[in-house]
């Protein structure tokens, strides 16, 4: 077993439950052993590769090298691992803390250590993934995390640069519709979908969740009320499986979500969607209109959950986004989607999770249901 640490992007809580699935959904053996809002600190048997590109709520991932906060044990498990491995006598390093007293030590004995290998090595504070993956394809780079007492060294960073090319290279998008990489990822992994399994997006708008569910070897069905999404995601999935050579199936059907059982005849292993929304916000509406707006949702969701009940495999989950709309007075509405998911025999995998920043518009919760 080997421990790692796991720097987390924006929504640290969502990102957590999305580790916490990723690897039951896996099966494999893991220990959370220590966690703050920026990191978790994680044992595992071992580290896939493919895990950091996976994954889309944690921004890179540190081996822990080290975990003492004595100066000379620190020096030494440091010295053991003989930290650069690139052949330019060029380099810069990066260095992050968190919740730590031992930042100093280390960052002097780098400095001692490139001077001992004689390296010119620049020091920069803060290991970004843009910053990182760029100069990672040129040479190898050194980045450190430092939590509490452990010392890691940044073995996987999230592909930025590959995702935005994903994301603006596809035929189609739009941006009033469409949700961003990241979170499809994180809706995908909370489901617990496997490859060869097949997830269903009842509101599937250009695609982005069944894209990222196909890159994982997952099938998948869409479904939209709009003529122009259904065909805006068949050329997307299209120009997906010739650019990434994938072989998963994908289904589409243009019909209202409301008729899902009627169109859709296999059984299925998770619903992972964010649906309509209502109307795009402009300017906030006031309490009156936010209620009015959350009841047409209500009976959406309401006959979504119904609809797919008869559909899912037992054990299998629906991981979902969930209005909770901003009102002019400063209050917010939402749907009790707790109840009415109880009321249809779901029950909550985990606490609803508050997603993005308290700036957007639109408030978001995420809710992951199981089909007992
Ligand atoms: C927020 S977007 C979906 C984003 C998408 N899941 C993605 O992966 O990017 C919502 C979509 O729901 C569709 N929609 C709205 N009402 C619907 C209904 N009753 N049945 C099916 N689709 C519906 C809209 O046309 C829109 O494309």
């Amino acid at each position: 077993m080997k421990n790692y640490l796991f720097v987390l992007g924006r929504d640290p809580e969502l990102s957590k439950i999305e580790i916490e699935s990723y690897f039951e959904a896996k099966n494999e053996e893991y220990t959370i052993l220590d966690s703050n809002d920026s990191i978790i600190s994680i044992k595992l048997k071992d580290l896939k590769p493919e895990v950091i590109h996976e994954l889309g709520g944690t921004v890179k991932i540190a081996e822990v090298i080290s975990a003492t906060l004595r100066p000379d044990e620190i020096e030494q498990n440091l010295e053991k691992y003989d930290i650069y491995k690139g052949t330019s006598n060029k380099t810069e390093y990066y260095v992050t803390g968190y919740n730590t007293g031992i930042l100093e030590i280390v960052e002097d004995y780098l400095k001692d250590y490139f001077k001992r290998i004689k390296v010119k090595a620049t020091h920069r504070h803060e290991g970004e993934p843009t910053k990182l993956i760029k100069k990672e394809y040129k040479e190898k780079i050194v980045d450190v995390v430092v939590f509490k007492n452990q010392v890691g060294v940044t073995v996987g960073v999230t592909d930025v640069i590959e995702q935005k090319e994903r994301d603006l290279g596809r035929p189609n998008v739009d941006y009033m519709k469409v949700i961003s990489i990241r979170l499809a990822k994180i809706l995908v992994n909370l489901s617990k979908a496997k490859p060869g399994n097949t997830i269903l997006d009842p509101f599937c708008g250009s695609g982005t969740i069944l894209q990222e569910s196909m890159l994982r070897g997952i099938n998948v069905i869409g479904m939209d009320i709009d003529k122009g999404a259904i065909k805006q995601t068949t050329e997307n999935l299209e120009w997906l499986k010739t650019k990434y050579g994938i072989k998963t199936s994908y289904v589409l059907y243009n019909k209202n979500s409301r008729d899902t059982s009627k169109f859709v005849k296999t059984m299925i292993n998770g619903v992972v969607t964010e649906p309509y929304m209502g109307p795009y916000i402009r300017k906030l509406p006031n309490i009156m209109q936010a209620r009015e707006t959350i009841e047409e949702l209500r009976e959406i969701y309401s006959n979504l959950l119904n609809e797919v009940y008869s559909i899912l495999k037992p054990g299998s989950r629906i991981a979902i986004v969930v209005p909770r709309l901003k009102t002019l007075e400063g209050k917010s509405v939402a749907m009790d989607f707790e109840n009415m998911a109880k009321e249809h025999k779901y029950s909550l995998a985990y606490r609803p999770v508050l997603y993005g920043s308290n700036k957007n518009k639109l408030g978001r919760e995420i809710y992951v249901l199981e089909r007992n």
